[in-house]
């Protein structure tokens, strides 16, 4: 069997005891508030950790693009949802074609979106469930307010092809109560409409363990707690050694004494940080910390008696592992220092 050693850098190990244990204690966290788990996929990019999300107890996965959800339905995924609004003809084609071969669900925040739907799915045998996409506070996508809601509802169900599938968010990390508040008034909007909604899907990583406070929420879409990265750790969603995913790189100068470079720059660690201070930390080398990037280049600022030396091959937590599993072609599963299993990454970077 291969250990880490025989890997050539800049590579991506992944922790496959550690993403177990966090895909177990999400499902055990949502399964003992009575919430369905619908995992996001754009962290793993990976049938392989799909499918075993869906063992664990997911009812179904999430995607953000058609793409990705083909890679996931060719692999025998079955149950995904795509909460984005979907437009164009390529696309809307592409979606009916997934809509005859799995359990899709989708989410609109506009009558534009909602005609293209119309447009194209028109069989009342097979409806396809369209969400109504809620701003609860992140300033992204979604509709307004609880009145914006009830119309395009409305407007949903007029539609004989498709079924209003219930109200979709991604809130603001930290903004679970205005996010409850939010949808709990939508829901009351509805039911005074004569609208039902039993389906209220949520997510977001940073707010998980506070996901069973939620009423009204039926549904949650983690996404980031597979891997777990240092924004989650700084949210306190885990430690570092529940990170999964670290980027194994080689100290390949050493200019000052104080100043290391690793051979993973912004293309191995992309240049999202999510507002923290630095790139990446060194695992297991404290007063390590990737300070700046250019493209191929990690440059390390060595402070409190922390040691490098060139040549040596060091392992980076990043900040955001979603977008760092978007830039390499394949993943090495390890245990320990051996590494099981080489995976391609099956749906990165698919674009539409
Ligand atoms: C719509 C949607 N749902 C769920 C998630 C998962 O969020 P997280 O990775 O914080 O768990 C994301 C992340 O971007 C998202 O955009």
């Amino acid at each position: 069997m291969r250990s880490i050693d025989d890997l050539d850098t800049p590579a991506i190990l992944i922790d496959a005891g550690r993403a177990e244990a966090n895909i177990a204690r999400a499902q055990a966290h949502a399964d003992r508030h009575g919430l369905k788990l619908r995992p996001h996929i754009k962290t793993h990019k990976l049938p392989y950790w799909a499918k075993k999300q869906i063992a664990a107890g997911a009812v179904g996965i999430t995607c953000q693009k058609i793409g990705e959800a083909e890679v996931m339905a060719d692999a025998g995924l079955t149950d995904i949802f795509l909460p984005y609004n979907i437009l164009g003809r390529a696309k809307l084609e592409r979606l009916k074609a997934l809509h005859g071969r799995v359990t899709l669900s989708v989410t609109t925040d506009s009558m534009d979106t909602l005609m293209g739907l119309a447009a194209t799915f028109t069989d009342p045998g097979h409806r396809l469930p369209v969400l109504v996409e809620c701003d609860t506070g992140m300033g992204r996508c979604g509709v307004q307010s609880a009145g914006e809601a009830v119309a395009l509802a409305s407007e949903i169900d007029k539609v004989r092809g498709l079924v209003f599938g219930g109200l979709m968010t991604y809130p603001g990390a930290g903004r679970a109560a205005e996010t409850e508040a939010w949808l709990a008034d939508a829901q009351q909007a509805l039911a005074a409409a004569g609208l039902s909604c039993e389906r209220i899907s949520s997510g977001g990583t940073p707010d998980m363990w506070r996901s069973g406070e939620h009423s009204v929420v039926t549904e949650y879409r983690p996404g980031t707690y597979i891997y777990l990265d240092r924004y989650q750790v700084a949210k306190g969603v885990g430690s570092l050694d529940d990170c999964a995913l670290t980027v194994l790189s080689t100290v390949v100068s050493h200019p000052t004494p104080i100043r290391a470079i690793l051979d993973a720059g912004s293309k191995a660690l992309s240049s999202d940080t999510l507002g923290l201070a630095d790139f990446g930390e060194l695992l297991g080398i404290s007063g390590a910390r990737v300070t700046s990037l250019s493209e191929e280049h990690g440059n390390v600022t060595l402070s409190g008696g922390a040691e490098l030396r060139i040549g040596e091959r060091v392992r980076v937590v990043p900040d955001h592992c979603c977008v760092v599993t978007n830039l390499f072609d394949e993943v090495h599963l390890i245990e320990g220092d051996k590494v099981i299993e080489t995976l391609p990454v099956k749906a990165r970077g698919r674009m539409g």
